[in-house]
C-alpha cells in the first residue's frame, strides 16, 4: 500500500513502494528539512538549507499542472543533495536515505519542499534510484516523492545526537498536529506576521475583540514609543477600552454555560492529595476574597503581596487582586524573609496572603514564620503590614502556628463571611495589573509593573498560537506562580481561553521520579509545558519512571527559562513524547510578559534547542558589537524594534532606571540582555545571558545580588560571582571571595557565607562553590575583569586571553592554585 505524506516519512514499519520497485528496509528518521517555494506569478524558487551549513537555492518557472514537470524541476534541487562533498563529515559518516516529499500545502502557490534524512535499521542499502510521483488529490496534498541513495560507511549516530554543539536537521511536522493547529501553514503565518508588524492597531485590535470589555477601545489604540531620543518611553494598548481581567478569566466561562467545567485541578504534594475547582467554584472563592480584600480597605491601585506554595488558593488570590483592581505582588514561596521584607516594603503592601506552611517532597518551609519575620524587618525600614490572611495549611494546623493578635487571621474564618459574588471594577487597559519583581545586573531587585488590557490580549494570543490551546483542553505548567512563567502560563491564558489549568504542589521525584509522567497519566494532559532543569533531572533517571505511565494524551511539549541542550530534548522528544508531540521552546522575559521568539509546530518544523521564529508583533534585530544590524544570518546581541501588547509599563517607582536598563543601552531598540545566532533559515538561537545574570533553573539571579549577600559576612572583603555551566541547573553559581587579611580561610567561613546568601535571598541562589581568593584580577581602574574568573571558574586556565590590562597578573597564577581548595 501506498502510504502517503509526511507521515510515511516516519518509515518505523516496512514501506511497499506504489511502484513495487523496492521494499525498503526499516528506516529511522535522523532529521528533515523543509525548503519553501512560492509559484505565484509563473516564477517559483526554491530555497534549501542544511542546517549543517551550505544548500541550493532553484529558480524554475511554474507549467501550471504539470506535476512531473513541477517534480523534475525539483529532483534539480534534490539532485544537489546527493553531493555529499557538501555535507559534515559527521553527517557524511552516515549511510543516508535521501526522500524528497514536495507538497503544494494548498496556499496559493506555495509549495513546500520536505527533505528527510534517515538510516536503515540493520539491513545495508542496496543503490536504488527509483523515482515515484503519486497525485493524492488534487485540491488538498499533491505528494511527489522520490528517493535515491548517498553511500557511505557505518554510522555514528550517537556522537551526532550527543553533541552539544551540533545543530540538529529539524523534524517534521506532525500531520494530525497540524491538521489542529490555528495556523497550520508557514505562508499563513507569514502573512499574519507581516500584518501584526505593519499594521499593530488592526492585528491586535482584531485579537482583542475576542475578550470582554465594558467598554471597547478604539480603532487607533496603540501609542508607543521605545525610542528614548523620542521622549519618554511608553507602551498603550486598548486606548479607550475598559476590561477586567478576572472577568475575562471566568465570569465570561460561567455566563458561556461552562460552569462546571474544571478550571483548576489541584495535585498535592503527596499521592491522593487532590482537589478538582470548576469555573463556578473558582468564581465563588474569588469573589469572597475580592470582598474581603475590599473590606479591608483594599481598592484600585493598592498593592497586595501574596507569598504561598502552590495551591490552588494562589491563582484565586491573585485572580481576586485584579478583580477589584488591586495589584498583586506575587513573592516566590522560595524568597527569605529579608527579600519578602523588601518586596513588601518597596511596593507598600500593606496586606499579605500567605499559609501557614509549604511543603515539597520531604521538606516544609514555615512560611508565615517567615512572613512574621518579613514583617518585622518591614517596620524596621519604617513600613508597616496591617493584616496578614493565613490559609491553613494540613501539614501545620491552627493551634502550631504563630500567630499575632489583631494582625493576623484565617482565610476560611474570614472568606465564610463574604459573600460570593463580587462586581467587578472596570480598568482602563492600561490600569496595572501586577508587579513582579525580577533580577538585574544592579543589586536591587526591579518591580516590572505590568499592564491589564495589553497583558491579557498578549497572553491570551500567544497561548492560543504557540500551544494551541482550546476551550477544555487540559494544560500543565509546571512553573510557580513565583515567577512570570506561572503568572502568564499557568493562571491567566489558560482561563482566559477556557482551558483546565493544572497545579502541582510537590516536586517531581516525590514519593518517586514518576510523579510527573503519574500526573500526565491522571488527568490526561495535553499540553505539557515545563523547563529544561526539570526535563535534566528526570532524564538523569531510569526510563521506566516515564514508560509505566500512559503518555498518550500528550500532543505538545514545551520548554522555557533556559536553552535546552540536545540530548535533553532528544529524551524529552523521543522518549516522553513519543516522537509524536512536538516540543515549542519558548522564549522570553519577565518583562515581556509573553511568549516572543517560539515555533507554531503546526506550521514549520522545529529544530532542538532552537527557539525559532518571532511571534506576532515581535520584531527581533541582532546587533553586532557596534551596535549595527546584522542582517541575515549572524550572531550578536538580541534587542527588539517594536513594542509589543504584554510589556512591561515601567518598573515601580522608577522610571528612570526602566529607561536606563531597557532602552539606553542600545537606542531605538528594548535590550533583552540575551545574545543570540540566526541561522540561514532565520531561525533564532538564544545564546544566554550577556549581562550580569545567572540562569540557575529557569531562576534569575543577579550577580551584584548574591556579591551583595557575600560581601555582607563580616570577614568578607570582597566577592565576585560568575555562572558557569551545572549538569542539571543550567548554570550554578560560582563565587569568588577575598577576606579581611587577619580572617581564617575555614570551611565553617564557607559554610556561614553560603548560609547568608540563602538569608539573603533564597536557598536556590546559594553558591555551589566559593573560591578563595587572596585577591581578584583587577584592572588598573579597579573594574574586576569578569572573563578571567569565569575562565578560572571553567578550569579553562590555559588560554586566559589578554592579560595586559591587569594592575597585578600575579594574582591569576594564586587564584589558579586555588582552585579547589
Ligand atoms: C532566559 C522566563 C533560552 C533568557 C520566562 C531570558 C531562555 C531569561 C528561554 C528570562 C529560552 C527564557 N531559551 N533562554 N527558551 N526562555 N530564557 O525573566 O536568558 O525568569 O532573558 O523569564 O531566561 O527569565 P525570566
Amino acid at each position: 500500500m501506498q502510504r502517503e505524506g509526511l507521515h510515511a516519512a516516519r518509515g518505523r514499519s516496512r514501506t511497499v513502494w506504489k511502484n513495487g520497485q523496492s521494499s525498503l528496509p526499516r528506516f529511522r528518521e535522523l532529521g528533515a528539512y523543509h525548503g519553501q517555494g512560492d509559484s505565484r506569478n509563473g516564477v517559483a524558487q526554491l530555497s534549501l538549507c542544511w542546517p549543517w551549513g551550505g544548500g541550493v537555492s532553484q529558480d524554475w518557472s511554474q507549467e501550471g499542472d504539470d506535476l512531473a514537470g513541477v517534480f523534475r524541476k525539483h529532483m534539480v534541487a534534490a539532485a544537489a543533495i546527493r553531493d555529499t562533498r557538501a555535507l559534515p563529515p559527521a553527517v557524511k559518516a552516515l549511510q543516508t536515505f535521501v526522500r524528497v516529499n514536495v507538497h503544494d500545502v494548498g496556499g496559493p502557490g506555495v509549495i513546500l519542499l520536505h527533505v528527510c534524512c534517515f538510516q536503515p535499521h540493520g539491513a545495508r542499502l542496496r543503490h536504488s534510484r527509483g523515482l515515484l510521483v503519486t497525485r493524492v488529490g488534487m485540491d488538498r496534498l499533491k505528494v511527489l516523492a522520490g528517493h535515491f541513495v548517498a553511500g557511505g560507511p557505518a554510522s555514528e549516530l550517537d556522537s551526532r545526537q550527543t553533541s552539544a554543539e551540533a545543530s540538529e536537521p529539524p523534524t517534521s511536522i506532525d500531520v494530525k498536529y497540524r491538521a489542529r493547529s490555528n495556523i497550520n501553514d508557514r505562508g499563513a503565518y507569514e502573512a499574519l506576521y507581516k500584518g501584526s508588524i505593519q499594521e499593530p492597531d488592526k492585528f491586535w485590535g482584531k485579537q482583542g475583540s475576542q475578550y470582554a470589555w465594558k467598554q471597547q477601545f478604539q480603532e487607533q489604540h496603540v501609542d508607543c514609543n521605545i525610542d528614548v531620543r523620542r521622549g519618554k518611553i511608553r507602551s498603550r494598548w486598548f486606548a479607550g477600552g475598559l476590561t477586567n481581567l478576572a472577568f475575562n478569566c471566568l465570569d465570561r466561562h460561567v455566563e458561556d454555560g461552562r460552569g462546571d467545567q474544571p478550571c483548576f485541578l489541584w495535585e498535592g504534594n503527596d499521592v491522593g492529595q487532590d482537589r478538582v475547582l470548576t469555573y463556578r467554584d473558582t468564581l465563588a472563592e474569588v469573589c469572597r476574597l475580592g470582598n474581603w480584600l475590599r473590606s479591608q480597605g483594599i481598592s484600585k491601585g493598592d498593592v497586595v503581596a501574596i507569598y504561598m506554595p502552590m495551591v490552588a488558593e494562589l491563582p484565586i488570590a491573585m485572580l481576586a487582586c485584579v478583580r477589584i483592581g488591586a495589584i498583586h505582588n506575587v513573592v516566590f514561596g522560595g524568597f527569605s524573609a529579608d527579600a519578602l521584607a523588601a518586596r513588601v516594603a518597596d511596593s507598600r503592601a500593606r496586606i499579605i496572603i500567605t499559609s501557614s506552611t509549604s511543603v515539597r517532597g520531604k521538606k516544609s518551609t514555615p512560611l508565615k514564620q517567615i512572613v512574621d519575620q518579613a514583617c518585622k524587618l518591614a517596620s524596621k525600614e519604617g513600613f508597616k503590614v496591617d493584616k496578614v490572611l493565613v490559609l491553613e495549611h494540613s501539614a501545620l494546623p491552627k493551634g502550631k502556628t504563630p500567630w499575632t493578635q489583631g494582625r493576623d487571621l484565617w482565610w476560611a474564618d474570614e472568606l465564610s463571611q463574604q459573600k460570593p459574588q463580587c462586581d467587578v471594577e472596570w480598568l482602563p487597559a492600561e490600569a496595572p495589573s501586577f508587579l513582579l519583581y525580577t533580577s538585574g545586573s544592579t543589586g536591587k531587585p526591579k518591580g516590572v509593573q505590568h499592564s491589564t488590557g495589553g497583558f491579557m490580549v498578549g497572553a491570551g494570543t500567544t497561548a492560543k498560537y504557540v500551544f494551541d490551546l482550546q476551550p477544555g483542553d487540559v494544560f500543565w505548567c509546571t512553573a510557580d506562580c513565583g515567577w512570570i512563567t506561572g503568572h502568564t502560563y499557568l493562571t491567566y491564558a489558560p482561563l482566559l481561553l477556557g482551558a483546565t489549568s493544572v497545579i502541582f504542589e510537590g516536586v517531581p521525584v516525590h514519593p518517586d521520579p514518576g510523579r510527573v509522567w503519574q500526573i500526565v497519566a491522571k488527568y490526561k494532559v495535553r499540553q505539557l509545558y515545563t523547563a529544561p532543569t526539570l526535563i535534566r533531572a528526570l532524564e538523569a533517571q531510569d526510563h521506566k519512571w516515564v514508560t509505566k505511565h500512559d503518555r498518550s494524551s500528550l500532543k505538545l511539549l514545551g520548554t522555557v527559562g533556559e536553552p535546552i541542550n540536545p540530548r535533553a530534548w532528544q529524551w524529552f522528544h523521543e522518549v516522553v513524547g513519543e516522537s509524536r508531540c512536538p516540543i515549542v521552546d519558548t522564549w522570553w522575559q519577565t518583562e515581556t510578559g509573553m511568549i516572543m521568539i517560539a515555533a507554531l509546530p503546526g506550521a514549520w518544523p522545529l529544530k532542538p534547542g532552537c527557539a525559532t521564529l518571532p511571534l506576532f508583533g515581535v520584531l527581533p534585530v541582532l546587533l553586532d558589537s557596534e551596535g549595527k544590524e546584522i542582517k541575515g544570518a549572524g550572531e550578536g546581541v538580541l534587542v527588539l524594534k517594536q513594542a509589543w501588547p504584554a510589556m512591561m509599563q515601567t518598573l515601580l517607582n522608577n522610571q528612570q532606571r526602566f529607561e536606563e536598563t531597557y532602552f539606553a543601552p542600545q537606542k531605538g531598540f528594548y535590550f533583552t540582555g540575551d545574545g543570540a545566532r540566526r541561522d540561514e533559515d532565520g531561525y533564532i538561537w538564544i545564546t544566554g545571558r550577556v549581562d550580569d545574570v545567572i540562569n540557575v533553573s529557569g531562576h534569575r539571579v543577579g550577580t551584584a545580588e548574591v556579591e551583595g549577600a557575600l560581601s555582607s559576612h563580616a570577614a568578607c572583603d570582597e566577592a565576585a560571582v560568575v555562572g558557569v555551566e551545572h549538569k542539571v541547573k543550567g548554570q550554578g553559581i560560582y563565587a569568588f571571595v577575598t577576606l579581611h587579611s587577619d580572617s581564617d580561610y575555614s570551611d565553617a567561613t564557607r559554610k556561614e557565607l553560603v548560609k547568608l546568601v540563602r538569608e539573603q535571598i533564597g536557598a536556590f541562589a546559594a553558591p555551589d562553590t566559593i573560591h578563595w581568593a587572596p585577591g581578584l584580577p583587577k584592572t588598573r581602574s579597579g573594574k574586576i575583569l569578569r572573563r578571567v574568573l569565569l575562565k578560572i571558574a571553567k578550569g579553562e586556565t590555559k588560554d586566559l586571553g589578554d592579560l595586559s590590562s591587569l594592575a597585578d597578573s600575579s594574582v591569576v597564577d594564586k587564584l589558579i592554585e586555588r582552585r579547589g581548595k
